[in-house]
Parts: structure tokens; sequence; C-alpha cells
């Protein structure tokens, strides 16, 4: 049984890599990247795989059963890219995919959730058997702009009260290696999120008492958001995707109170505290 995973050497595939090295062989894993060379430290089978280069896509999947496709990043082309990649796995006859989706992809309000549906309707045409991960958001989204709010003196953004319930990349790796390597999740959607929730006034607020000062959360409007975020530089498509992803935040799109990332882990998801700490030490 021969596992492929794309985008192996992103943050979370390298991560996907390390937690199935401890559960099969690593002659059972393949890594489908599109540098080789960022790949050369993994000591697996490492094959080209770019999902703009569908002519090559079928052949980089010989001998492969299972396959983890890691949602592309580059939003506005992912349709077209993971299209690729399902008609590449319909001809090389992968038995399984396994999508990283997006938390209540087929109810969310912000706009990321689109290729997202798109993808999980292409796979359940294929007529390929397939299991999605809906994956909340990252903890390392917020945490990673830690330092930045510190000097500014102020979290920002626009999700105003809205809960979110995010976990770590290790988080959603660990779940993605579980499914990958145990039976009795064909067909299934997986609404993946943190075991607690927290308001960007929480997360203020945690960063506040780590640090022993006042860091308050200012919230702006999608456009204030958007345009504090293009005066730092953010290039402005993504400037007005990142202040709609917080509106969807503000619905709750982030927010989802089950228990099945820690349950598909068997163990509690990283509270967000640890990983404010981590990102302060
Ligand atoms: N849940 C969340 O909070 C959240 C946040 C951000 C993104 N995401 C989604 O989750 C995915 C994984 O997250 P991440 O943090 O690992 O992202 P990442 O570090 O940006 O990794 C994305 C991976 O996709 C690969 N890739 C991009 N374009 C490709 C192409 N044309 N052909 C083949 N591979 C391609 C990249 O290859 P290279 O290594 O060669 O660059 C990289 O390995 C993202 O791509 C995005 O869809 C989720």
């Amino acid at each position: 049984m021969k596992i492929g995973i794309t985008g192996a050497t992103g943050q979370l595939g390298r991560l996907v890599v390390e937690k199935l090295q401890q559960r099969v062989a690593s002659d059972k894993i393949v890594a489908l990247v599109r540098s080789p060379q960022k790949a050369k430290t993994f000591g697996l089978q490492t094959r080209e795989f770019d999902y703009n280069k569908p002519s090559l896509l079928a052949a980089s999947l010989k001998g492969i059963d299972s396959l983890l496709l890691i949602s592309a990043n580059q939003v506005g082309l992912r349709k077209a890219q993971h299209e690729n990649v399902i008609n590449a796995a319909k001809q090389a006859n992968i038995k399984w995919i396994v999508y990283t989706s997006l938390l209540h992809a087929d109810t969310a309000h912000m706009s990321l959730a689109t290729e997202h549906i798109q993808t999980e309707q292409m796979l359940a045409d294929s007529g390929i058997p397939y299991t999605i991960l809906r994956n909340g958001w990252y903890t390392e989204n917020y945490s990673a702009s830690v330092p930045s709010s510190i000097q500014a003196g102020s979290f920002y953004g626009c999700a105003d009260e809205g809960k979110i319930s995010s976990a770590t990349r290790e988080d959603y790796a660990e779940a993605a290696a579980a499914v990958l390597t145990t039976e009795g999740h064909l067909g299934k959607v997986y609404e993946l999120s943190g075991d607690d929730h927290y308001t960007l006034s929480d997360l203020a607020a945690e960063v506040s008492k780590q640090i022993g000062k006042e860091i308050p959360y200012t919230n702006l409007s999608e456009e204030g958001f958007a345009a504090a975020l293009i005066a730092l530089e953010v290039p402005e498509e993504y400037a007005k995707i990142i202040a709609n992803m917080d509106v969807g935040a503000a619905k709750d799109d982030l927010y989802d109170p089950g228990h099945t990332l820690s349950e598909l882990i068997g163990r509690p998801t990283t509270p967000l505290s640890v990983v404010i700490k981590r990102e302060l030490t």
C-alpha cells in the first residue's frame, strides 16, 4: 500500500511526512513535489509533481494507492490545479484520495471556501473513493503576527467577536497521517478544529498576559483592515482575501465545537497559550 503526498515540501506537507514516517515504513511513502531538490533530506522516494503540468502528473502517480491532495496555495488557480490532479488520479487508478479542505466549506461565508467546495464536488464526481479533511484555521496564522502586533501596540482585524477554534499544523498533520493509515474513513467528511475556541480579543488578552503589557484588539471594518494590511505592504489582492477571511471568522466560519480532530489524533489539540508561548520564546 503506497501513499503519495502532494505539497510534501510545504509547511503542512513536511509535518504529514514526518507523522507518516512514524506510522509506516518509508518505502511506502512517496513525496510528490514541485521542486525535488527541496525534498532531498526526506530519505523518501520523491517524484516531480507540478499541478500546472497536467501531462506529467499521471506518470508520477504510478504505483500509488492512496493520495493525500494538500490543497494548493495559489488562490484563484486552485480549481484548475486540483482538477489536473484528480484527472491524473483517474488515469493512474488511484484507489483513494484524501483532500485537505476548509472547515465548513459548504456553509462558510469567506470567498476562500469556493475552490474547496468545487474540489469536493470534483472528487464526488470523479468516482474515486475519497475522504475530506475540512481543516480549520492554523493557530500559526495568528501567532505569526504576535511580534508585529506587540510592536504596533495592538492586534488589528475585522473578525469582531467571532469564535475561532484553531489548531496547529502539527495537529492537522497528525490527523491526516492517522486517516491515511487506518480504516473506516471512506466517504467521510471530517470537520477538524481545535478543542478550545477564542476571539481575537481573547488572543490579544492571552498575549498581554504572557508579556505583562496590555496589547488590545482593535476591530476595524473590512475595508479598513484591508487598507491597514496594504499599508504594511501586503499585496492588495492578498490583503482583501485576509480581510474577507476575518469577515467569515466574525460569522463563526472558523468555529466548530466538535472534537473530531482530537478524537482522530487521540490527544487534545494544542492550546492557543502554548502556541503563543512558543512564538514568544
Ligand atoms: N487552514 C489554514 O489556516 C490554512 C492557511 C493557509 C493555507 N491553507 C491551505 O493549506 C495548504 C497547506 O498549508 P501550508 O501551510 O502547508 O501551505 P504552504 O506551506 O504554502 O504549502 C503549499 C504547498 O503546495 C505546493 N504547491 C503550490 N503550488 C504547487 C504546484 N503548482 N504544484 C505542486 N505543488 C504546489 C507548494 O510547493 P513548494 O514547496 O514547491 O512551494 C507547497 O509544498 C495551503 O496550500 C492552502 O491551500 C490553510
